[in-house]
This record gives C-alpha cells, structure tokens and sequence, in this order.
C-alpha cells in the first residue's frame, strides 16, 4: 500500500509552480486510491521572516488551495504541521542523526541564508531535518515533490537509513521522491533561469493561485521570449529556456507532452502561441481561484477540515513516535 505525504509552506500565496510541480500530482495520487496526508507546514515558514498576525490566514488560505486543487478533504487528510505535536518531538530525536556536513551542502540553505551564513538561525540550517521528519514520521513511501525538493528527500532517506542502521531496526521507511509530470521546474516569466517562486521580488515573474484572468493574461503577455518562431523539436528548445518554460507550462496545463505541444504549435510566432497558453491557464485556474476565495469566506469550516485533518494524522504520528522513542531507549511511565 502507498502512503503518500507531501507538505507546503505558508509563506505566501501558491504560484503555478507549486501548483504543476506539486498540487495537481497530489490529486491524481489521491484518485490513484492512496492513503496521502498533505500538510501545511507552518513550523517550516517561521524560519524565514514572517508576519505572526497573518501566520492564521495563510495557513488556512494554503489549505483552501489544496481543496480547490481538487483534494478531498474527506479522503486525504490535510492538516497543520504544528498542530500534530510529533514533528518537532522527532525533529529533535532526527537532529542527533543528521550530519552539519550534509546539512551544509542544502542547497536551498545556501540560497535563502544568502551571504551572511552566520546570522542565519538555527531552524533555516535545521529546516531539512524538520522535512525529514515531516516524512518519516507518517512512515510515508512516496513523496510527490518538485524538483528543488530532491536534496531534501535524500537527506531524509539517508537520516532513515542511518537511524535503522545505528539502532538495527528496520524502523522507518526510505521514503521514494515522486517528482511527476511535465512541469517539474517551472521557472520565473521573467527570466527562464531561475525557478519560479515565491520569494521572487517581481510579481510578474510568477502566476499566483490569487490572480485573475486579466493579470494572468498580462503576466503573460509580459513573459520574456526570444524572437525565433517555435521549432518542431525539444532539442532545439534547449539553448532558449523562456521558450522551454512556455512549452512546458502549456503541457502541463493540458496534460500533454511537451512533444505533442510543438507538433502543434511549430512555426509559430509566440504573438500567437501566447494568447493560446493565456486561455488555456485561465481555464484551469480560474476554477481553482474561485473555489479558493469562496473556501476563504467560511473560515470555520476550512478549520474544522484542519481541525479533523489534525486527529487523523495524529492518530498515525504518535505511535510511530512512541515506537522511535522506545528503541531509542527512554524511559516512560510504567
Ligand atoms: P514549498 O512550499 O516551497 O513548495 C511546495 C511544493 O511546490 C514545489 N515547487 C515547485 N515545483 C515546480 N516548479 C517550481 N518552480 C516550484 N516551486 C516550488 C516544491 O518542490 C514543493 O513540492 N520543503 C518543502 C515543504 C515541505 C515538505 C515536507 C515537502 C516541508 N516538509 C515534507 C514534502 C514533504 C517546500 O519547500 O515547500
């Protein structure tokens, strides 16, 4: 049996990044009949910057996103990461097996702590771990991730590993990353570079789940190309990555291959496919945007989702926390 668990932060509105490296392989795992937990992971969002009056809202806003998306709340559990009280307890157990020389070549630690490594705090540096045991703690066998998440997942397989090794159990499971899809990089409209995200200072460079047509249509009108037509083959998109970004949200979106799209689409000027891909984004995420906005108006009842989310997962994490604890040897209560 498949247990599926996958997390996002609530550091800011989804973007479509989030949305076809993540969001839409959740659902067609949850329509495959696998057991999925999908979090929303606050723990993680207080490691950078962040505004405590809104932490609420943004939490609720991300599960609103994921049942918008098409999660069913009542078949996939969907809760908050700080509301099942193992996390931090395992993170802290996970902490005396994880490497500093490990943990010093995330990538992504290196990138948010930015220049100056020493003023970074202790849970940006840590922030793998707490994923390590976000996963492990669920005894999750698959985990449907971006590609930015990959070096975290080894991590966490190799925390597992070395944990059943050193306690000579066969305890936790090597979680298996789940990168799907055509659209496992999304990368900025502005600049085919870099990825797409959430911290990016340039609105336009992302497709936010929040925006309306118009602004998907003029963010991507907006979106930086190159003057070539399209060509008939994805060997020639290899030299131009905003052309490649295009063709690959476009699959994407339509569930096709990147292939099928350019057979499609060559010779043609982007003056022409551009309109084509507004459309076709507009049609897929104006559904979501409007369920989203009317989720958000009932705020009790994404909480009581949440709230019920939060007993199924804890009903999971805590044994596996009391089975870690009892190999690890503490005491407890006789
Ligand atoms: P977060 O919130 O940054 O991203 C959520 C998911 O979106 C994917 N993603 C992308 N996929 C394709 N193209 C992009 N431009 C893009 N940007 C983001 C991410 O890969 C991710 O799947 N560390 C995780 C959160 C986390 C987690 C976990 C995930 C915490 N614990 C346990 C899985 C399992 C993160 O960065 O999320």
């Amino acid at each position: 049996m498949k247990r599926i668990l996958s997390c996002m932060q609530p550091t800011s509105h989804l973007h479509l990044g989030n949305y076809l490296g993540a969001l839409k392989n959740w659902v067609r795992l949850q329509e495959e009949g696998a057991e999925c937990f999908y979090g929303v992971v606050d723990l993680h969002a207080i490691t950078v910057d962040y505004d405590p009056a809104q932490l609420k809202d943004a939490t609720r806003e991300i599960a609103a996103a994921y049942i918008a998306g098409g999660v069913n709340p009542y078949n996939s559990a969907i809760f908050v990461q700080s509301a099942v009280a193992g996390h931090s307890q395992l993170m802290w157990l996970l902490a005396t097996m994880a490497q500093m020389g490990k943990l010093e070549r995330m990538t992504q630690f290196k990138d948010k702590a930015g220049k100056d490594k020493e003023r970074a705090g202790l849970g940006l540096f840590a922030y793998p771990v707490l994923m390590a045991a976000d996963i492990l703690l669920y005894r999750a066998t698959h985990v449907p991730v971006g590609e930015d998440q990959k070096q975290h997942l080894e991590l966490a397989r190799d925390i597992a590993s070395t944990f059943n090794t050193r306690y000579k159990v066969d305890h936790f499971i090597q979680p298996e990353p789940y990168i799907m899809g055509a659209a496992t990089r999304v990368m900025s409209l502005r600049d085919g570079t870099q990825k797409m995200s959430k911290s990016a200072e340039s609105d336009l460079s992302r497709i936010n789940l929040t925006d309306d047509a118009d602004a998907i249509a003029n963010k991507i009108k907006r979106a930086k190309t190159d003057s070539e037509p399209l060509p008939d083959n994805m060997n020639a998109l290899k030299t131009r990555p905003e052309a490649l970004n295009l063709v690959t949200i476009y699959a994407a979106l339509a569930d096709k291959s990147p292939e099928k799209i350019l057979n499609q689409f060559a010779g043609k000027q982007f003056s022409e496919f551009k309109p084509k891909l507004s459309e076709l984004a507009v049609s897929k995420l104006a559904p979501i945007t409007a369920r989203m906005n009317e989720l958000m108006s009932d705020k009790e009842e994404i909480d009581r989702i949440l709230a019920k989310g939060a007993q199924r997962a804890r009903a999971v994490a805590e044994p596996v926390l009391k089975e870690t604890m009892d190999i690890m040897g503490f005491w407890k209560a006789p």
